[in-house]
């Protein structure tokens, strides 16, 4: 897996570790719902935030705003130093800058598997056929599904299809990977082969943020945990100093909750 550099940016020309995704005081309503309150989020290049919490709590909306499929209401956010443009050719670069997996594949059904990962690739980023589809075919082999590449995206398995939708937000060299809840759809026995590859792609630097309750994965792949409620941060630490000790009553009633289920 290692012949495929992550993203093109790693150890590039900014310093490892320098600030990557940075929200500053984001608020957002859905009408009266104030769904995002005061969003202070700081993620480092190379960093691992899984981000957890009830369901209702913002997560997803979160992610959203981050690749603006959600537009804030006040406050900012920056990527890589630039904040999120408006529209036009501008956001479909930021869009392919920021892959994003969803718990549901999203992928295009009437496109084989090749193809929906090479059209990013030849569409938003003007890459040549050929050099679109040896690098979908390089990355599909990596997430383990490289013999799947002429079949339709209906004739794979939940965990092989979720795979290729990584490999396709991986075919744009992605400055970070947003995952929200991408093995809650999945049946048990696939949850793993996903996480798999989360965990090499977390090992080889990428920037993620992972929306996930799988708290093994947060434990091992996760640099921070985030921990959300009612559209606030509540609680940021360790994986190791959330689980073990969560310092909100919040967090230790959502951790009762979801561990002894
Ligand atoms: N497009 C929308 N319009 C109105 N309300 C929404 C919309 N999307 C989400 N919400 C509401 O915002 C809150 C947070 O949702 P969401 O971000 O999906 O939470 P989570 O991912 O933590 O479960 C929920 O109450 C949800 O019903
Ligand atoms: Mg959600």
């Amino acid at each position: 897996m290692s012949e495929v550099p992550v993203t093109e940016n790693a150890g590039g020309a900014a310093p490892a570790g320098d600030p990557l995704v940075v929200l500053d005081k984001v608020n957002k309503h859905f009408g009266a719902l104030h769904v995002l309150q005061d969003i202070n989020l700081t993620i480092r290049r190379g960093e691992v935030v899984v981000v957890i919490g009830p369901s209702g709590s913002g997560k997803s909306t979160l992610c959203r705003t981050i690749n603006r499929l959600e537009t804030i209401g006040t406050g900012s956010i920056a990527i890589d130093g630039k904040p999120l443009p408006q529209e036009g050719r501008e956001l479909a670069r930021l869009r392919a800058d920021v892959g994003m997996v969803f718990q549901s594949f999203n992928l295009f059904a009437h496109k084989t598997v090749l193809e929906n990962v090479m059209l990013g690739q030849t569409k938003v980023r003007k890459t040549d056929k050929a050099a679109a589809e040896k690098k979908a075919r390089t990355l599909l082999d990596r997430v383990g599904v490289g013999a799947q590449a002429e079949k339709y995206p209906a004739q794979l398995s939940g965990g092989q299809q979720q795979r290729v939708a990584i490999a396709r937000a991986l075919a744009m060299d992605p400055k970070v990977m947003l995952f929200d809840e991408p093995t809650s759809a999945l049946d048990p026995e696939m949850i793993n082969e996903v996480l798999e590859v989360m965990q090499q792609l977390a090992r080889e630097g990428m920037t993620m943020v992972v929306v996930t309750h799988e708290m093994g994965f947060a434990r091992s792949a996760a640099n921070r945990v985030v921990f959300m409620a009612d559209g606030k941060i509540i609680e940021e630490a360790e994986p190791t100093q959330f689980f073990d000790n969560p310092r909100s009553d919040r967090a230790k009633d959502f951790l009762s909750k979801i561990l002894h289920h």
